[in-house]
């Protein structure tokens, strides 16, 4: 279970907000697998989850852009590399049991995240300050 605090915060409304959803997403994803519930309550909510990480990293890298922001190369692959490792976990799922694939998704997804938000993500909003 994860809960949201300062040491998480960026200092940018709407990509905290994002990060908030996010949380709160993985938090379900983790009640899901662990009640038990149907292979189709996990699947659901892992392609919400999968969506909603698509639609954020887009809006980063758009706010990134419109900045100017030198790293934002950089940043798109550190993007890409979570979607290529998560794509590639749930290719598993034929093989694997369902269950077993989105606990490893949300494992990794949890563990990546935490460490994006805190280091990768921070940069981007000192950036920003700078130039305002
Ligand atoms: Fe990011």
């Amino acid at each position: 279970m994860l809960t949201w605090g300062d040491e998480y915060q960026i200092g940018h409304e709407d990509m905290d907000g994002e990060h908030i959803i996010l949380f709160a997403l993985l938090n379900q994803l983790e009640f899901n697998i662990g009640s038990n519930q149907a292979a189709s309550c996990v699947t659901d909510l892992l392609r919400a989850l999968m969506s909603y990480i698509s639609f954020h990293f887009a809006h980063e890298e758009a706010l990134m852009m419109l900045y100017g922001y030198p790293e934002l190369a950089d940043h798109q692959l550190a993007h890409q590399a979570l979607i290529t490792e998560t794509t590639r976990l749930s290719q598993r799922a034929t093989s694997v049991d369902a269950g077993v694939v989105a606990l490893e998704i949300r494992t990794f997804v949890r563990d990546w995240l935490l460490g994006h938000i805190r280091q990768d993500d921070r940069r981007y909003v000192a950036h920003i300050r700078g130039l305002s």
